[in-house]
């Protein structure tokens, strides 16, 4: 069985096509960021517009890749949500055609099962039932998974999300968007402990989250420090905020839960310093840790031919008509 995967629910044109048999065997990208960048931000008109340019392209070329013709696709998964509704709707309506047209079974997926689900592609694919920290632009889940679409929510950000405290924070730095990663590189050269962000909501019980307050925290320590502060300084105090409020939440959930794996997923999991510090929790208390490659930890067409397979094979299909959900509860 061959699975179509289409993700087109932000600023990236993912497709890839997932083999029951050989796994993954092919997936293509396309970034937008360079589009975006002088906005400071993802521009919803523009992103469907360029979604609409690049689907087709990418499916052939996976099909290339793959040595496949479109009659061998046997199901089709899109991005039903959440996302922006007009660039959710080119991958919809695309998915929807081709299954009328090759005469076979579409079925919408959760974006974020997808990116939770992403692990499953590597080699070592984590056993359920494992805690996972879903960490992207627009969400900040740490989730209890017990199987397939068994997901208990544990806690979210009350605000913002993690991957939207690093652009902002970004922003305030003077980086170019997308903010996570060059924020990242920033705080590479910061020197640690010389200057402390509070951890929020870590003097409390319970899991959730809030980053709001943290990044006027940044706010302030940028305007009124005089001399003024290294921005690197800044960069790395900020992370480390982030990464260990993480840290102490997952260390939680991995004690209430008892799960023997950790997932981490979503664009922020692709920080480096929040990997190693997740890796070293993990350990502390006996849970293997699982990570999808850095490719698979942002939005991919990969994840989402994976997760439809999953639901396909378990005989899910899509409703008629093409369906999306820009905001879609997990
Ligand atoms: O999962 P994703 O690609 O898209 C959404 O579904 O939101 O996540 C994108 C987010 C952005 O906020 C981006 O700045 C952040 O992930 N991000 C990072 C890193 N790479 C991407 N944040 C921190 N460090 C990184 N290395
Ligand atoms: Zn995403």
């Amino acid at each position: 069985m061959i699975t179509l995967g289409i993700e087109t629910s932000c600023d990236e044109t993912g497709i890839a096509l997932y083999s029951d048999k050989a796994g993954l065997v092919a997936h293509r990208l396309h970034s937008q960021a360079a589009t975006h960048a002088r906005y400071g931000g993802v521009v919803p008109e523009l992103a469907s517009r360029d979604h609409i340019r690049r689907v087709l392209p990418l499916v052939e070329d996976c099909l290339a890749e793959a040595g496949l013709r479109p009659a061998d696709i046997d199901g089709v998964a899109y991005t039903r949500g959440p996302g922006l509704a007009g660039a959710l709707l080119v991958g919809a309506a695309v998915a929807e055609s081709l299954g009328w047209a090759l005469e076979r079974p579409v079925l919408g997926v959760h974006h974020m099962e997808a990116h939770l689900l992403a692990p499953m592609l590597e080699a070592d694919p984590p056993g359920f039932p494992f805690v996972a920290l879903l960490v992207s632009g627009g969400h900040t889940l740490l989730v209890e998974v017990t199987g397939l679409g068994r997901y208990r929510i544990l806690g979210e950000s009350l605000d913002d999300a993690a991957g939207e405290a690093f652009d902002k924070t970004a922003k305030l730095l003077g980086l170019p968007y997308p903010g996570g990663p060059q924020l990242e590189a920033l705080a590479g050269g910061g020197e640690a402990g010389s200057l402390r962000f509070p951890r929020p909501m870590t003097d409390r019980p319970g899991f959730d989250f809030s980053f709001s307050g943290l990044k006027t925290a940044v706010l302030n320590a940028v305007r009124d420090a005089d001399p003024p502060i290294p921005r690197e300084t800044v960069a790395r105090a900020f992370q480390d905020a982030v990464v260990e409020t993480f840290a102490i939440k997952v260390r939680r959930a991995l004690q209430a839960t008892g799960a023997g794996h950790l997932v981490v997923a979503g664009g922020v999991g692709a920080n480096q310093a929040l990997r190693g510090r997740l890796r070293s929790v993990a350990a502390a208390e006996g849970a293997a840790v699982a990570f999808p490659r850095l490719a698979f930890c942002t939005d991919n067409g990969a994840m989402i031919a994976y997760a439809g397979h999953c639901r396909l094979a378990a005989g899910e299909r899509s409703g008629d008509g093409a369906d999306v959900r820009p905001r879609w509860p997990l």
